[in-house]
């Protein structure tokens, strides 16, 4: 039995800031995580009869033929080789994430990201980021039912975006390098339920909504140009206003109350929740000399994981090679 190995990896991602906002056409700021990876391996094997699909973390394996249209992986592998015009080789693809399925990191949008590299390498094939974006975007609506486009943008360029919902996304140059503590609370959230709730309370009082979202609209203008000076106490500043507003909207929750408390107190210059809100990430902006004082107390407030992450034009630069 012959055998071929086509390995791809996509990174996982972090909202800076202007998540819920850019579901109303407001902008956000994303950037790559690199320190983790969803990886899909191909195994091509003469003879098989079958593309098997197996989710390794979760310890599943579908057949592809037999895989229901709401199976993600089935999806992103059918939509992929639909985009390269071949029939599905027979083998086994495997998925293998280090992306905490908690959410909020882009785990789903790594996964397919990956999925659709190792089918294009195997096609001897590159996809370009645009095409695979929206590939992913499709693989997304599964989850996420109207999702802004922000995950499968940063994904799969691999570099900060400026995301504006229904324009072109603009990669942005990171000039000054500076560092997050990324504190997932292991407490699953789906973004649907919390995209949701926005939508009612923002259809019960559109005023109301529009008004915070526009303030959001400014703090996320404000935080690039502090990004962009490496004014970093400013945008700390910035990421507790986004927070206080976030709460506003109904998307906190006392852990991520807590976890934000905690890095305030611990000297970061900001905190605030990553995403989808309720569980998920809190991020903290801090100065790289206090980022394990930080941890230690994210810890203590109840993180069940820390990532400590630089953030660089370098990491941008990498993921484009
Ligand atoms: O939870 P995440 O990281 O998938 O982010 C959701 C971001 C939202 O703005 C709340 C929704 C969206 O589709 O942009």
């Amino acid at each position: 039995m012959l055998h071929a190995l086509y390995t791809a990896s996509a990174p996982g991602k972090i909202i800076l800031m202007g998540e819920h906002a850019v579901v109303y056409g407001r902008p956000a700021m994303a950037v790559p995580v690199h320190q983790v990876q969803a990886t899909a391996t191909l195994t091509v094997q003469d003879g098989a009869s079958d593309l098997w699909i197996a989710a390794t973390d979760l310890g599943q394996r579908t057949a592809l033929s037999s895989a229901p249209p709401v199976n993600p992986l089935a999806q992103a592998v059918r939509l992929t080789l639909t985009f390269l015009q071949r029939a599905a080789p027979a083998g086994e693809l495997s998925v293998h994430s280090t992306i905490p399925l908690a959410g909020g990191m882009g785990s789903g949008a790594a996964v397919s990201t990956a999925i659709g590299r190792a089918l294009a390498a195997w096609a001897g094939q590159t996809i370009p980021a645009a095409d695979l974006s929206a590939l992913v975007y499709e693989v997304e609506r599964l989850h996420h039912g109207t999702p802004s486009g922000i995950d499968n943008t940063v994904i799969a360029y691999g570099q900060p975006v400026w995301f504006v919902k229904g324009q072109p996304p603009q990669p942005f140059a990171i000039p000054h390098t500076f560092w997050l503590v990324i504190a997932s609370t292991g407490i699953a959230s789906p973004t649907r339920e919390t995209v949701g709730d926005v939508r009612q309370s923002w259809l019960a009082d559109p005023l109301r909504f529009e008004g915070l979202f526009d303030d959001i609209a400014g703090l996320v203008n404000a935080g690039r140009a502090a990004m962009l000076a490496g004014d970093w106490p400013r945008l700390g500043a910035l990421f507790f206003q986004n927070q206080r507003l976030l709460a506003e909207m109904g998307v906190s929750a006392p852990i991520l109350d807590r976890l934000v408390d905690a890095a305030r107190l611990a000297g970061a210059f900001g905190a605030k929740l990553s995403g989808g809100g309720r569980g998920g990430n809190v991020i903290a902006l801090v100065e790289p000399s206090a980022a394990e004082t930080v941890a230690d107390a994210l810890r203590r407030a109840g993180a069940a994981a820390i990532f400590i992450t630089p953030v660089s034009a370098g990491a941008a630069r990498a993921a484009l090679l």
